[in-house]
């Protein structure tokens, strides 16, 4: 059975910090201690200086998705190959309810997809658009026997994926009855639709009219009115992408009154402003993801709550689109929309530099403890979804998922080096503190520095169980 052992690291979780070896044999972490005695058929790798963290968990990825005309510009391979080269071992994607393909049809279509081309561990969310009781059946069955334990569902783009308040309580009582999570997108869809028609009609068609008709306060709406119908449900609820204090201040009194609300932001977030909107340029249809960039003023507030746990997790909401057409046979992502900012495309790369980010922005500009960071990027998360401890932790059993990490070397970032199909990152010539240097997949090497180790169709889809929030 292969083996190898990791000595001399300092070995960082979401409850302790020590200088360790880490045996691992099997695919899991078989042994931790001090100077472990191995046989010589056991491979060796020095982590003297280095942090040996548990491999990140981004459970808000969106690889070949379709989204409305368009599709998502990473396959599951390049997409799963980022992650891997950023640190991150587990993502948890999206599998799609349509018309066409009811809820299970739609996991086994997204799984015979991402199959052949993992290169690292998966599962799915699925998101439902229509509620009936065939569906509830269908959702009943893919928590009980296809290990898909959460569904998102959309308060916003009516037509498209938005369902309704009771569809949305009819689900929430269901999966929270049954252990699972219901993730909601909250803006307040049909107000939002409407402010853009009106900008419109008046002849504003650049990008900043994005993030001027998806404003904050329709996110608070929103996630006051989600955190209601949970409490109905007497279900626990999960927020995707909070950007705003309108919505963390119904977050956090929420969790004051005791009703189990968690929440996750994105490093986009924490790192830009609504300042990039100030322009009529196209090129701030990079900056065009959902819910838009907000003030600094709401930064502090993410910034306090993912010290102090009103927010868990940071997730990257990964939804890359090419700015350049034409670019690896993916025609008109982001310039659909060269008229008409309603119709570019929703989203940002960002999967490869999730770790980093905020490894810099969080730890190293002493924001975030190290245990913290491991916590938001990869032990709450597991828990949340159903995944730990096999994912989200070094222990002796779980998967032995681990991330060397130099917290010493810098790095600038740039497109063209990173490992996305995207052509850009919103991080282009930014320079960063921390780099993943080795990435162990089940105890086996993927990423040694620059190199690529991995294979396409290693990763495994990992059913998941039940929410493990309390
Ligand atoms: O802009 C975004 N976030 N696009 C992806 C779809 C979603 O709402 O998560
Ligand atoms: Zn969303
Ligand atoms: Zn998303």
């Amino acid at each position: 059975m292969n083996a190898s052992v990791i000595r001399n690291g300092r070995v960082i979780t979401a409850s302790d910090d020590f200088t360790a070896d880490v045996l691992m044999q099997g695919g899991v972490v078989r042994a931790i201690g001090l100077q472990l005695e191995v046989g010589p058929e056991v491979a060796e790798f020095d982590a003297t200086g280095l942090y040996v963290l548990p491999g990140g968990v981004d459970t808000h990825v969106h690889m070949e998705n379709v989204i409305g005309p368009t599709i998502t510009c990473d396959t599951f391979a390049s997409g799963t190959r980022a992650a891997a080269f950023g640190g991150t071992t587990t993502v948890v994607d999206f599998a799609l309810q349509t018309a066409e393909d009811s809820v299970l049809g739609a996991i086994a279509r997204a799984q015979r997809s991402a199959e052949p081309q993992v290169n690292i561990d998966y599962s799915l969310h699925c998101i439902v658009t229509h509620v009936d009781k065939p569906v509830l059946a269908d959702v009943r069955h893919a928590m009980r026997h296809e290990g898909v334990s959460s569904f998102k569902m959309f308060m916003a783009y009516p037509g498209v994926m938005m369902a309704d308040d009771a569809a949305i309580f009819r689900m929430l009582r269901q999966v929270g009855a049954d252990g699972g999570m219901v993730a909601l997108h909250a803006e307040n869809g049909t107000v939002i639709d409407l402010l853009i028609q009106e900008a419109l009609e008046a002849g504003h068609t650049s990008p900043r009219y994005h993030a001027l008709t998806r404003p904050a306060l329709m996110e608070g709406e929103a996630t006051h009115r989600g955190i209601r119908l949970a409490e109905l449900a007497e279900a626990p609820i999960y927020f995707v992408h909070v950007s705003s204090n309108q919505a963390l201040k119904h977050i956090v009194a929420a969790r004051d009154e005791g009703i189990p609300v968690f929440a996750e932001t994105c490093p986009h977030y924490l790192l830009f402003d609504d300042a990039v909107y100030d322009n009529d340029d196209f090129e701030t249809a990079k900056y065009v993801m959902t819910p838009p960039l907000r003030k600094p003023e709401d930064q502090k507030h993410l910034w306090r709550a993912l010290r102090y746990d009103d927010l868990q997790v940071v997730a990257t909401d990964h939804c890359p689109f090419c700015m350049k057409e034409g670019h690896l046979g993916y025609r008109l992502q982001k310039q659909r929309g060269k008229d008409d900012f309603s119709l570019i495309p929703n989203g940002a790369p960002g999967i490869e530099t999730r770790m980093v980010s905020l490894f810099d922005i969080g730890v190293v500009q002493g924001r975030l403890s190290l245990n913290r960071f491991v916590q938001l990027t990869a032990t709450t998360p597991a828990k949340l979804f159903g995944l730990f401890p096999k994912k989200g932790t070094i222990a002796v059993g779980s998967d032995a998922d681990i991330v060397l990490f130099d917290p010493d070397a810098t790095q600038t970032i740039h497109a063209h080096t990173l490992h996305s199909q995207c052509d850009y990152t919103l991080l282009e010539g930014h320079t960063l503190r921390g780099r993943v240097e080795k990435v162990f997949l089940r105890g086996q090497l993927i990423v040694d520095g620059p190199q690529w180790l991995g294979r396409e169709g290693m990763g495994r889809f990992v059913p998941r169980g039940t929410v493990q929030a309390f």
